[in-house]
């Protein structure tokens, strides 16, 4: 199989491949005069000239699968996701996802679809993407707008953890030098990681911190209002954590990491500040704080460490003024 951009002369064989897989669904939601089931020829070759549409090819030269994009005021859209129903569950969906947004520079991602297909709906949750918008066809049918926000630089990019995220997380979190000076226990298998990607890391405020040059994830970086803790927090007061594999440290990762964060809980939230803490021994992260504007606010507050003794944490606060 092999992902390749989709030329004019492709969109007759794309509209099959399209009619085929979504009659389906059509047929699921009782709703067989969709659009993308009756597009006609004439409209399809129209339409075709304003996305960039990518075909998913076999080695005897059939497309298998499809996908098209357009961006507008850095918003990515993504439409007609489809696979041929003799090739689905093989993950060439997911591939053709990864791929339009990788060739499409964008800071935020949409789609359209219906919440009343759960396989498709958890597809597109579990690739990070969140409902905004939900309305409700006189058909019975209930549509949804999902968006998924990207936060980069040129060297990193934030992005929702993915579950096969899962080989990367535990590299990095297995070493014992990272969760120890974080307050959690390095991983000690494929499945520690599998459980904290599943119950930690895959939610709304946290995100993968990957670098763009290998599209590898190298570290985490997220905030938190829920949390019991002996942290002298303000009522609702978000508390912000990171970490970035070792042989990353040092480079300014983590500081243009939590800079792209603050800049998007200003952007969608109203919170008045941020906390944050760090192990006294463990000065980098202090330092990154700083970096990003954080302030010591001269309190410390005593944490058990893995070994069950107790360490002090120095206390640093953001306020957004
Ligand atoms: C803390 C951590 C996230 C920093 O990531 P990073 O990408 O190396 O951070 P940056 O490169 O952006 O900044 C690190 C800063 O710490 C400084 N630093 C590094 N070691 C230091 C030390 N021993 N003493 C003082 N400062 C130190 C660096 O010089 C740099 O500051 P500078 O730019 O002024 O020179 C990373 O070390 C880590 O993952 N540690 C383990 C997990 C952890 O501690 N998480 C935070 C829990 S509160």
């Amino acid at each position: 199989m092999q992902i390749q951009t989709a030329t004019i002369n492709d969109v007759p064989e794309i509209l099959e491949l399209q009619h085929k897989a979504f009659l389906p669904v059509g047929e699921v939601l009782n709703w067989l005069d969709a659009p993308n089931i009756t597009e006609t020829i004439e409209t399809a070759l129209e339409e075709f000239p304003k996305y960039t549409v990518l075909k998913m090819v076999a080695d005897n030269g059939k497309i298998v699968g499809s996908v098209r994009g357009k961006v507008e005021d850095g918003s990515l859209f993504i439409g007609r996701l489809m696979v041929l129903p003799e090739y689905q569950r093989n993950g060439y969906a997911k591939e053709l996802l990864h791929k339009i947004q990788e060739v499409l520079p964008h800071n935020r991602v949409w789609l359209e679809t219906t919440s009343d297909i759960t396989s498709t709906y958890t597809f597109y949750e579990r690739e990070g993407f969140r409902t905004f918008k939900t309305e409700h066809f006189d058909n019975g049918v209930s549509w949804v707008s999902m968006a998924k926000w990207e936060l980069h630089t040129n060297r990193i990019l934030l992005r929702p953890w993915r579950e096969d995220d899962v080989e990367a997380l535990y590299k990095y979190a297995s070493d014992p030098d990272i969760g120890t000076r974080a307050g959690w226990p390095p991983h000690k298998s494929i499945e520690d990681s599998t459980e904290v990607l599943r119950n930690i890391l895959m939610n709304d405020t946290t995100w993968a911190i990957i670098l763009r040059e290998t599209g590898e994830p190298i570290g985490s970086i997220g905030y938190m209002t829920n949390y019991t803790s002996t942290l002298p927090s303000r009522p609702n007061e978000p508390l912000v954590g990171y970490w970035v594999g070792k042989p990353y440290w040092n480079k300014g990762i983590c500081t243009e990491a939590l800079n792209l964060m603050i800049k998007h809980i200003r952007a969608v939230s109203d919170y008045k500040s941020l906390v944050s803490s760090h192990f006294v021994d463990n000065p980098a992260s202090g330092r990154v704080m700083q970096k990003c504007g954080f302030v010591a606010t001269g309190e410390t507050c005593v944490d058990s460490d893995l070994s069950g003794m107790e360490k002090p944490m120095a206390v640093l606060r953001l306020e957004f003024s």
